[in-house]
């Protein structure tokens, strides 16, 4: 299974494919949690996007297929993978599909999850995450069990993320409708996309990506 999820900021493309990618045993390559941890270790490639990131804006094309192509190829990723926050551009989706068809393989299905603006920036106040796991709460409709730390790592203080500040939120949503929402035209005209609806209940939100994506 090869799936990418798709979608605006905080739509839930992290915590359903998180869900998603346990569930069917597959790994979950998540380009925006990839470039937190290198920020966090002060690697080069982190030091290139902090700044970037903090701006609400994309890191380059070439520095983002290339983290993609060598995390893909890992052993946890050889019978599959759920592709999150990757691809952004259409040049990411060109890539993407040429880096698959030189391993002879190819993507099963790409899901676009939506929801309204306004409810987008109501869940990003309020999401909290482990540094640690990088597992994602909300404050208002899916909190830890004690509200301060992460229920798998209990000593660790979950954190806000510096991008989902008012301002910065308004930036990623600007980005995600010139740079990103063309990918959606540019998988449906190949017949590869499928549309789940991104709201109400965590588990109906599953159960609706779950069929979308099959077995
Ligand atoms: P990235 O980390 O990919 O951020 P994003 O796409 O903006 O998505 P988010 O992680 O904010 O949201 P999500 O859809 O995963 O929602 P979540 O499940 O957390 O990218 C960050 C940055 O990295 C980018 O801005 C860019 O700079 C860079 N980057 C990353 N990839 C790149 C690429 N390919 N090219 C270039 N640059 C790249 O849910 C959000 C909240 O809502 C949570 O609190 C959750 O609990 C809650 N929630 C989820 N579902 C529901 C529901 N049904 N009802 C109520 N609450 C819900």
């Amino acid at each position: 299974m090869r799936i990418v999820l798709l979608g605006p900021p905080g739509v839930g493309k992290g915590t359903q494919g998180r869900r998603l990618a346990t569930e069917r045993g597959r790994a979950l390559i998540s380009t925006g949690d990839m470039l937190r941890d290198a920020v966090a270790k002060k690697t080069p490639l982190g030091l290139q996007a902090k700044q970037l990131m903090d701006e609400g804006k994309l890191v380059s094309d070439e520095l983002i297929v290339g983290l993609v192509r060598e995390r893909s190829l890992e052993s946890d990723a050889k019978d599959g993978f759920v592709l999150d926050g990757f691809p952004r551009t259409v040049p990411q989706a060109v890539a993407l599909d040429a880096m698959l068809a030189e391993r002879s393989i190819k993507l099963d299905g790409v899901v676009l999850l939506t929801a309204p603006d306004d409810e987008l920036v109501r869940r990003l106040s309020s999401r909290w995450e482990c540094p640690v796991c990088r597992r994602v709460y909300n404050a208002q409709t899916a909190p830890s069990k004690d509200g301060r730390h992460c229920d798998d790592h209990p000593e660790t203080e979950l954190r806000q993320r510096a991008d989902d500040a008012v301002e910065t939120v308004k930036k990623r949503l600007e980005v995600y409708q010139s740079q990103t929402a063309p990918l959606v035209d540019f998988y449906r005209s190949g017949g590869r996309l499928k549309e789940v609806r991104g709201m109400g209940p965590l588990d109906e939100v599953y159960a609706a990506l779950s069929s979308a994506v099959g077995d």
